[in-house]
C-alpha cells in the first residue's frame, strides 16, 4: 500500500509536468442546459448508452460512457482531445469541434457534480480475481497496479487529469482497455494506459472490468463480502499541483489537427455521411425534423417517393427548397460520392 501511494505521487507529479491539465471552474448551469445536446447519446441523466446503434457497423451497436460523476478535469481533457483529434471517435470528435473554452469548463462543471451510476450486476468469482491485478498488479508481467494511478476506490485523480473508473458501463471500459492496448486510443500523458493495456489479456480486462464494477457496489453471486467489502482507505497521495507550472499551450499547439475523413472505397459512404451529413441526419435529427440515419420508417416513404436509389440521389443533389437540406446538404461532395452516402443511408435503415 505505501508502496502503491509513493508510485502515485510520483507519476502525478510526472504527469503534472508534461499535461498541466487545469479545470478553470465552470458554471454547472450553464453547462446543464448545454447538456441537452449531450444526452441524445450520453443519456438524459448522463449514465450513458451501452447499446447506442453504431454508424460504422450496420446492425452493431457500441457503449456510449457515461460522463455523470467523472473528475472534472478529466472530462474537459476528453473534450479537448477531441476537438484537437488527439483523441479520435467518429461520433464523438463532431460534437467537440463546436465547443468552446468556456461549453467545455461548463460542461466538464456540470456533468462532474451529476450524479454517478450504479453498477450492474457482476460475477463475484471474476471480480475477486481482478481485485488482485487491481491492487497488486503483476510484477512478472511488468503489470502496474491499476490502484497506483486510478486510486484505491477507483475514484481517479481529480488534480491531475486522471479519471475515475466506477459508475462506468463495463462494456465502455473493456472497450478502451482494448483501445489503448491497441494503440488505437493513444491520448494517455506518456502513453501510460498503453503500457499498461498491452500487456493485459482478454481475460485480465475482463476480471479488472468485473473489479471495477463491482465497487459500485452491486454483486450478482455471493460471497458478497469477501470481493466488495472496500479497503481501508489509503490517504491520498499528496498532489504537488501548485507548485508545478503548467505548460498546456505547448501540449496543445503541439496536437494534430482532426483527419479529413477517409474515402476508401468500402467506408466512403459512411464516412462522407459521418463528415457532411451526420450533423442533421444523426441523433439530433427528430428535432430537425431530418429523416435519421438507421430508421427505417423515416426512409422508406421517402425512398418510394423518389422513385428509388437514383431518385434519392437526384433529391439529394437538388436539395429540399424551403428546408434546412441545402444542394447536396451544402457539402462540396461529387454526384458520385452522394450516390455513394445515399448508398449507405439505404443501408443502414434496412431497406
Ligand atoms: C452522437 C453521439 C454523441 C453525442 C451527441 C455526444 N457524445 Fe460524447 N461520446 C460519444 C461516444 C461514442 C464516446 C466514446 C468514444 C470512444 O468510444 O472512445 C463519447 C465520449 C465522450 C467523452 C469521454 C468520456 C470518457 O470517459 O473518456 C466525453 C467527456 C464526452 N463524450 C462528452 C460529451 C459532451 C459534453 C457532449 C455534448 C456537448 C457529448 N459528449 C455529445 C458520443 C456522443
Ligand atoms: C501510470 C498510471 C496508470 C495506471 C497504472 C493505470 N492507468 Fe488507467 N488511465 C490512466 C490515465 C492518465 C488515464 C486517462 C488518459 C487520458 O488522458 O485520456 C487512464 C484511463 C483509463 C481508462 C479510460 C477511462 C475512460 O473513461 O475512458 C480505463 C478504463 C483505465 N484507465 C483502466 C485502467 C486499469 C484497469 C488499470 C490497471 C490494469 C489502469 N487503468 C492502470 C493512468 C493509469
Ligand atoms: C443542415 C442540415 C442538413 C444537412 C447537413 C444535410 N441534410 Fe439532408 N435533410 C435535412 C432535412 C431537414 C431534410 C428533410 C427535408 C424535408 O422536409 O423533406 C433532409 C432530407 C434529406 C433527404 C431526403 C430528400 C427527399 O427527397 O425526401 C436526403 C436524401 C438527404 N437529406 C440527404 C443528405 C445528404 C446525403 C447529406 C450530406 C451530404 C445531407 N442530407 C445533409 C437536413 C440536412
Amino acid at each position: 500500500m505505501k508502496k502503491a501511494v509513493l508510485t502515485q505521487t510520483l507519476v502525478a507529479a510526472a504527469v503534472l509536468a508534461i499535461s498541466g491539465t487545469v479545470m478553470a471552474g465552470g458554471d454547472v448551469d450553464a453547462g446543464k442546459a448545454k447538456a441537452a445536446v449531450c444526452g441524445a447519446c450520453h443519456g438524459a441523466t448522463g449514465h450513458g448508452n451501452p447499446a447506442f446503434p453504431d454508424p460504422m457497423n450496420p446492425g452493431k451497436t457500441k457503449a456510449v460512457p457515461a460522463l455523470a460523476g467523472q473528475n472534472a478535469g478529466y472530462l474537459a481533457k476528453q473534450m479537448e482531445d477531441f476537438k484537437s483529434g488527439a483523441r479520435k471517435d467518429l461520433l464523438m470528435t463532431g460534437q467537440a469541434l463546436g465547443l468552446s473554452d468556456a461549453d467545455i469548463a461548463n460542461l466538464a462543471a456540470y456533468y462532474a457534480t451529476a450524479a454517478g451510476a450504479d453498477g450492474g450486476s457482476v460475477d463475484a468469482g471474476l471480480a475477486a480475481k481482478g481485485k488482485s491485478l487491481y491492487q497488486g498488479g503483476d510484477m512478472a508481467r511488468g503489470v502496474t497496479a491499476c490502484m497506483a494511478c486510478h486510486g484505491p476506490d477507483a475514484a481517479g485523480n481529480d488534480s491531475a487529469g486522471w479519471p475515475g473508473l466506477t459508475g462506468q458501463l463495463a462494456d465502455y471500459t473493456t472497450a478502451q482497455l482494448n483501445a489503448f492496448g491497441s494503440g488505437a486510443r493513444y491520448n494517455d500523458p506518456n502513453r501510460m494506459m498503453q503500457d499498461v493495456a498491452s500487456r493485459l489479456t482478454d481475460g485480465d480486462i475482463s476480471a479488472v472490468t468485473a473489479y471495477i464494477q463491482s465497487m459500485d457496489g452491486v454483486v450478482a453471486s455471493a460471497p458478497v463480502a469477501a470481493t466488495t467489502a472496500p479497503e481501508a482507505p489509503a490517504p491520498e497521495a499528496p498532489v504537488v499541483a501548485e507548485t508545478v507550472a503548467a505548460p498546456a499551450a505547448a501540449a496543445k499547439e503541439a496536437a494534430p489537427a482532426p483527419a479529413a475523413a477517409p474515402a476508401s472505397a468500402a467506408t466512403g459512404g459512411a464516412a462522407l455521411f459521418q463528415a457532411g451529413c451526420f450533423a442533421c441526419h444523426g441523433p439530433m435529427a427528430p428535432a430537425l425534423n431530418a429523416p435519421q440515419i438507421g430508421v427505417k420508417d423515416n426512409w422508406a416513404p421517402r425512398l418510394e417517393k423518389a422513385g428509388g436509389r437514383d431518385g434519392l440521389v437526384a433529391s439529394a443533389i437538388a436539395g429540399v427548397a424551403g428546408t434546412a437540406m441545402a444542394p447536396k446538404g451544402g457539402t462540396a461532395l461529387s454526384d458520385a460520392e452522394i450516390g455513394a452516402v445515399i448508398d449507405h443511408i439505404i443501408a443502414q435503415a434496412g431497406l
